[in-house]
C-alpha cells in the first residue's frame, strides 16, 4: 500500500499551485495539532477561530476563517497521501496501528545511505516521515542525526515514542508541519529522503525542490517505483507511473547522477503489501463494530487498499534511487 502511484507523480510538474499551506518556521507542532483537532473536535476549534480573528501560523499571519481553510487543505492533502478521506483521519492511527513503515523500504534506505558513508556525522532530512520508520532506523543503525517532518500529529507522536524506545531520541527531531513549506527552507543536509510520496511539493517538480535541501555532493534518496516492463497502458489514476527510463531521465534532469538503483523483488514487495492489507482489514473489522456510524467509510478504505494493491501488483515495480547532487 501507499506505494500508490496516483500520489507518486514524482516527476511531473504540478499544475496544482493553489491551496498551498502555511509558511516557514513557527510553532509547527501546536498549530498542526490544532489542525487535526478540527476534525476531532470541530465545533470547539471553529469557535476558537472565530474569537481569534488573526492567527500566526508558521510565521505567517492568517485570518481566522482563512486558517480553517488552510488547515482543511492540509488535512485533505494528508488524507489523500494515505488514500483516505479527511473524515477518516481520526481512525487512521487505529487502522494503521500494526504498520510502521507506510510505504518506504526501510532496509534499502538504511543500506544505501550506509554505503555512501552517511553515518554518525550525517544529517538527514526525512520529508513526510510518517511514523519515523526510516528516520529512527537510520539513527539506530547508522548513527545519523535525522530531522523528520510530517503533517499528521499522531504519526509524529508515534515517531517520537519509537525514537525513545529505540534509545535514539537525542539523534532524532520530529516536527509536525507542512512538508511543502519545509523543503523550501531546508538546506545543507547530507541527505534527503522522499519515500512513498506525491511529487507535488510546493507546486514545483519534486526533484528540483528536494535537491536544494542537500549540500553539493549530498544525496537525494527517492523511494518509489516504475511501470513494470511489458505494461503498455496505465489504468485511470495511474498515468503518472512512468517507465524506468522516463523516471531516470527526470531524476537526472538537473545534472545529478544516479549512484545506485535498487529494485525490490516483487515477491518481497507482495509479501509486505499482503501483510499490511491484512492488518488493516483486521483493524477495520474491530473499528467498524466500535464505530458503526463510520463503518461505511472504514470498509470503503479497506476496499480501496485491496484494489490499490491488486492494481500495483499488476503494473508496478518498486524501486529506490540514490542520487548525488552535482
Ligand atoms: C504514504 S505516507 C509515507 C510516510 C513515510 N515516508 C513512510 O514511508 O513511512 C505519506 C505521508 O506524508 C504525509 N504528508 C502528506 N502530505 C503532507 C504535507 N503536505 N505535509 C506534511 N506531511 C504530509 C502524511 O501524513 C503521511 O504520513
Amino acid at each position: 500500500m501507499f506505494n500508490a502511484v496516483h500520489h507518486r507523480r514524482l516527476f511531473a510538474t504540478s499544475a496544482r499551485q493553489g491551496g498551498r499551506c502555511v509558511s516557514k518556521n513557527g510553532p509547527l507542532g501546536s498549530v498542526l495539532l490544532s489542525a487535526n483537532l478540527i476534525i476531532w473536535h470541530g465545533p470547539i476549534i471553529v469557535r476558537l477561530a472565530e474569537i481569534h480573528t488573526t492567527l500566526l501560523i508558521f510565521g505567517r499571519s492568517v485570518e481566522g476563517s482563512d486558517w480553517i481553510r488552510v488547515m482543511d487543505e492540509l488535512n485533505r492533502e494528508i488524507a489523500r497521501s494515505l488514500e483516505a478521506t479527511p473524515e477518516l483521519l481520526p481512525f487512521l492511527p487505529k487502522l494503521l496501528a500494526d504498520v510502521w513503515a507506510l510505504g518506504s523500504s526501510v532496509e534499502i534506505i538504511v543500506d544505501l545511505l550506509r554505503q555512501v558513508g552517511i553515518n554518525d556525522s550525517g544529517r538527514v532530512f526525512d520529508v513526510g516521515c510518517g511514523k519515523g520508520a526510516a528516520a529512527v532506523s537510520l539513527a539506530k543503525e547508522n548513527g545519523c542525526h535525522v530531522y523528520g517532518i510530517d503533517g499528521f500529529e499522531p504519526f509524529i507522536a508515534e515517531a517520537r515514542t519509537r525514537a525513545r524506545d529505540a534509545g535514539v531520541a537525542e539523534l532524532c527531531t520530529f516536527e509536525c508541519g507542512d512538508m511543502r513549506e519545509a523543503v523550501l527552507h531546508a538546506r545543507d543536509y547530507d541527505a534527503v529522503i522522499y519515500a512513498a510520496h506525491s511529487s507535488e511539493l510546493a507546486g514545483r517538480p519534486c526533484v528540483e525542490v528536494l535537491r536544494q535541501c542537500v549540500r553539493h555532493g549530498g544525496y537525494i534518496l527517492i523511494d518509489d517505483g516504475f511501470l513494470a516492463d511489458g505494461v503498455d497502458s496505465t489504468p485511470p489514476g495511474y498515468e503518472g507511473l512512468l517507465p524506468r527510463d522516463g523516471i531516470v531521465a527526470a531524476l537526472t534532469a538537473h545534472g545529478d547522477r544516479v549512484v545506485r538503483e535498487v529494485t525490490q523483488s516483487p515477491e518481497t514487495w507482495h509479501a509486505d503489501e499482503n501483510r499490511i492489507v491484512d492488518s488493516i482489514r483486521r483493524r477495520a473489522e474491530t473499528l467498524a463494530v466500535l464505530h458503526p456510524q463510520a463503518a461505511g467509510p472504514i470498509n470503503e478504505y479497506v476496499r480501496l487498499q485491496e484494489r490499490e494493491y491488486a492494481t500495483l501488483k499488476a503494473i508496478h515495480m518498486p524501486a529506490t534511487w540514490l542520487l548525488q547532487r552535482c
